[in-house]
């Protein structure tokens, strides 16, 4: 008895690994001997980083390029992370648009549909062939996917980051109800603020100084914005043997934010 997370023998295939919270997951599962396989969309730079870091720890770090909202590319990102590695054991969903705050009558329809399919879409082909990964392989599977701690209560202008997510949480849901019996799990994580990737950006670029300390001194009850670190620990916890009897569940690393 280590006190350590342990994790069943195969890949974790990280959906967005080139972003900063997938990043972190890749860093985390692969610091604790899980192989890792991490997609890009656009920037290979960022992923050959990301896999140069993880095997200058000794890790493995595959990258691949693969636009999750094309369904036989995300069937062969699967199929060919399982010939690599023998079996698939985990899928973390990390991937998503950017997007800018916008009050729902103010949000332009091609925005709306640009950010829907993205992530909506994205994250059903990547849970869909997860599902029938872990099936076919027989022998069970655990799935994650990020999505924000605020799907229960929305913020003002933020319905492009909840509206989207709170359809994954529900098909995560939907994956914890079908298919426990096939000893598949599936969890969310919810990010608040996070100071990296999206949110350092948004912090950056469309929050005023006055609006940061609002945030900071009133609606984060720890007072900090978070690190991609505190996100990537809930993630590899949810992945662990040790979270076995914990499925249909969202995570929340937000600070409090949301009590
Ligand atoms: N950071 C936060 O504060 C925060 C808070 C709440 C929720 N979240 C959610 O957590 C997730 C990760 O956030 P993040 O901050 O790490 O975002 P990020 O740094 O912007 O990374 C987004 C990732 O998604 C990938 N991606 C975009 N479009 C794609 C597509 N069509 N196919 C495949 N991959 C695609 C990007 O690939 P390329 O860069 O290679 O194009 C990148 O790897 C997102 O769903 C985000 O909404 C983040």
């Amino acid at each position: 008895m280590t006190g350590e997370l342990s994790y069943a023998k195969g890949a974790a295939v990280i959906g967005g690994g080139s972003g900063g919270l997938g990043a972190a997951v890749a860093v985390r599962l692969a610091g604790a001997g899980v192989p890792v396989v991490v997609t890009y969309h656009s920037n290979a730079d960022r992923a050959r980083e990301l896999c140069d870091q993880v095997s200058a720890g000794g890790g493995d770090c595959t990258a691949v390029r693969c636009d999750l909202t094309d369904p036989d590319a995300v069937d062969e990102l699967l199929a060919d992370a399982g010939r690599r590695h023998g079996r698939v054991a985990q899928v973390v969903y990390a991937a998503g648009p950017s997007f800018g705050f916008h009050f729902i009558g103010q949000i332009p329809n091609e925005e709306w549909h640009r950010v829907v399919h993205t992530d909506v879409h994205g994250a059903f082909h990547l849970t869909q062939s997860a599902v029938r990964t872990f099936k076919e392989q027989g022998d069970g599977g655990n799935l994650v996917a990020l999505i924000t701690s605020a799907t229960g209560r929305v913020a003002p202008a933020d319905i492009l980051s909840a509206g989207p997510k709170a359809a994954i949480e529900t098909l995560v849901k939907g994956v914890a109800r079908e298919c426990g019996r096939f000893g598949i799990r599936a969890n969310c994580v919810g990010p608040g603020w996070i100071d990296s990737g999206l949110g350092a950006s948004v912090w950056q670029t469309e929050v005023t100084e006055a609006q940061r300390r609002k945030i900071l001194n009133e609606m984060i009850p720890l007072r900090r914005l978070g690190a991609a670190e505190d996100v990537a620990w809930a993630v590899a916890f949810l992945c662990s043997e040790q979270a076995a009897f914990i499925t249909g569940q969202t995570l929340a690393v937000d600070g409090g934010a949301q009590v």
